[in-house]
């Protein structure tokens, strides 16, 4: 998720510019970039870092500053590691064409092959500067518009975007479009002055007024002309729906959530779909990650996968385990890394190692990576940050597409975590046949459900809030899970604890009777996953156990169950989907529950007491 910013009309456009990236940075700050035309001379200055390493580029060269008409862009890498020349704004090959990209293009290593072959050559390894010189190619064969050029192109085009570009040779436009990524449009007074940005923190101060484009729409954007929308697959105009903005600045940064944990909560079906996107092909049982298909033989032939992480990374790492285990039939240990960097283990040249980290900076998990490499184990990576030390430090690896988490509390890294465990699982299965193909494909068919499905759940957060608001103040509470769903609980016990403060366990639920039963009285909730898959009867003996020694149960079961809801205190409902999927939509309910405790509790959400985002210290 980048951030896009632009500005056309008579002020200086550097200043909005600027200051508009840094409002945007919460979405992806491992680059930037400014583009400025003075009227003669397009001045791109880029660099790895944030704005304010930038801000030092143009203070040390002031004519990089000048001028009514800039673009922007701050990065959160998906294609090219973080550095200067992969940092956008990037140019077509002619240098009159400029664009900046929020999104990602699945088939640019197809159309950068046939620009190659018709005499492209290329200064970075971003799918953006594929984009700039596909328009580039059209605009010059079709002798056409700036505008009629980039529809042409988009149509060519299989992806996400938000686009802005710039064409030196018709400086007084700007051609914007999207699809799967926000672009607003700030009008000025008169249409005499337009801002661009990915939302509407950038421009508040200026204007009230904003045009979201729709998905599929594309934007020519005049000095001084009403704005003319498109639409990209046919190019016929459509009204422009102009609106009255009436957000404030911090809930637009927020995407209008009062907390980015909220926000990244409700991201989950995007970031899942991002997560696999391009990377499978369901009808046909098509799984494809160069990280694992580069390196197949390594773990069809490894004696064991050891998962290495630490916290959610840990807890989505067990899953791992269930998935690899029963899938693939392949044997794994779930290590922490604190622990297993320093207990001497037993590694060797035919383990693999696969390390989990959403920031891809964590001490331990990069100490524990650089021990399995020093024995010679092939290290995988899984990590939400391109170019991390993680993700530099792994022989190999994948990223889920989870966009920036800002949220101190993982949730959509967590869930993409197990969205691309799941994928490898499928993939060694599928190699190893301990899965026919067609079980893979109803696998697969049954992963692409997951995100609507997840969407589905989201409108359970009012039946959540009233739960949250009957054991908001309890002081100890119990997380029980079988199976698949025993990771969730420990999963759901972790995001209570560090966000509300209340102390919480996980379990798994058979465990009850080897001691924790003691616990159970009128004053400890019990939130247990008792899904359709997954010794259902098991489990619900475990609830009558504990219902009848007065324990509350909140229950969290799949649709149309009946047994639970007689006994539980509290029912949530999910749909059904194959047991190994049923993580990603049990970790749901315990996300918003701990959300709505603890901003009943009145914590800091975003930024619990004693935590950091990445620890990045032992
Ligand atoms: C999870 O909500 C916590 N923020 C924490 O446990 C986190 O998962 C852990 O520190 C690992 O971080 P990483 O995924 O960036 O390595």
């Amino acid at each position: 998720m980048c951030g896009i910013t632009a500005y056309i009309g008579d002020r200086d456009a550097y200043p909005i510019v600027v200051n508009g990236l840094k409002r945007l940075e919460y979405r992806g700050y491992d680059s930037s970039g400014i583009m400025m035309y003075d009227g003669e001379t397009i001045h791109l200055s880029k660099t790895k870092g944030k704005v304010s390493d930038l801000e030092e580029i143009t203070e040390n060269d002031p004519k990089r500053k000048v001028g009514n008409i800039g673009i922007g862009h701050t990065r959160w890498a998906t294609h090219g590691v973080p550095n200067d020349v992969n940092s956008h704004p990037h140019f077509s090959e002619s240098e009159n064409l400029v664009i900046v990209h929020n999104g990602i293009i699945e088939n640019y290593d197809t159309i950068k092959k046939e620009l190659i072959s018709r005499g492209y050559s290329f200064r970075s390894d971003t799918d953006t500067e594929v984009l700039i010189n596909l328009i580039e190619e059209i605009k010059k064969n079709e002798g056409c518009k700036l505008g009629k050029a980039v529809q042409l192109a988009l149509t060519n085009v299989i992806g996400a975007y938000a686009i802005a570009v710039f064409d030196k040779t018709k400086p007084n436009e700007l051609i914007v479009a999207r699809l799967g990524s926000p672009i607003a449009i700030g009008v000025g007074k008169d249409n005499e002055e337009f801002f661009v940005a990915s939302d509407a923190s950038p421009f508040i101060e200026y204007t009230k007024e904003a045009i979201y484009l729709e998905d599929g729409e594309l934007a020519i954007i005049k000095k001084g002309r009403k704005i003319k929308v498109r639409k990209i697959e046919d190019d016929k105009l459509i009204d422009a729906n102009i609106q009255e903005l009436q957000m404030s600045l911090d809930q637009i940064e927020k995407g209008g959530y009062d907390h980015f944990m909220l926000k990244e909560i409700h991201e989950q079906p995007k970031a899942i779909t991002d997560t696999y996107r391009g990377r499978m092909l369901a009808d046909q049982g098509v799984i494809r990650m160069s990280g694992i298909d580069d390196n197949l033989s390594k773990f069809l032939n490894a004696n064991r996968i050891i998962i290495i992480a630490c916290g959610t990374s840990w807890h989505a790492g067990l899953v791992g385990e269930y998935l690899f285990e029963d899938l693939a039939r392949i044997p794994v240990e779930v290590e922490y890394a604190s622990e297993f960097r320093y207990r001497n283990p037993i590694i060797t040249p035919n383990d693999v190692v696969i390390a989990i980290s959403q920031s891809g900076e964590t001490a331990d998990t990069l100490a524990a990576i650089k021990l399995a490499k020093s024995k010679g184990a092939f290290v995988f990576g899984i990590c939400n940050v391109v170019g991390s030390s993680i993700a530099r430090e792994t022989h190999a690896g994948a990223y889920t597409h989870a966009g920036p988490e800002i949220g101190v509390a993982s949730t959509k890294a967590f869930t993409t975590q197990i969205t691309l465990l799941s994928l490898i699982a499928l993939k060694l299965a599928k190699e190893k046949g301990s899965l026919s193909k067609s079980a893979v494909n109803t696998y697969l068919q049954t992963l692409q459900q997951i995100p609507s499905q997840v969407e589905s759940m989201l409108s359970i957060d009012d039946k959540v809030k009233e739960i949250a608001s009957v054991y908001k103040d309890a002081k100890n509470c119990l997380y029980l899970g079988r199976g698949f769903n025993f990771p969730v609980a420990l999963e759901g016990a972790l995001k209570l604890k560090e966000i509300s403060y209340i102390h919480a366990e996980g379990y798994p639920a058979a465990e009850m009777k080897h001691g924790p039963i003691a616990l159970i009285d009128e004053n400890m909730p019990v939130f247990v996953i008792a899904t359709k898959t997954g010794h259902y009867e098991k489990v619900v003996s475990n609830i009558q156990e504990i219902k009848s020694r007065s324990g509350k149960i909140i229950a969290v079961v799949t649709e149309g169950d009946v047994t639970v809801k007689e006994i539980a205190d509290h029912v949530i409902e999910i749909p059904e989907t194959e047991e190994p999927f049923t993580p990603l939509l049990t970790t749901i309910p315990f996300q918003l529950l701990s959300y709505h405790i603890a901003v009943m509790l009145d914590k800091n959400v975003d930024q619990p007491r004693n935590l950091a985002k990445s620890v990045t210290v032992e």
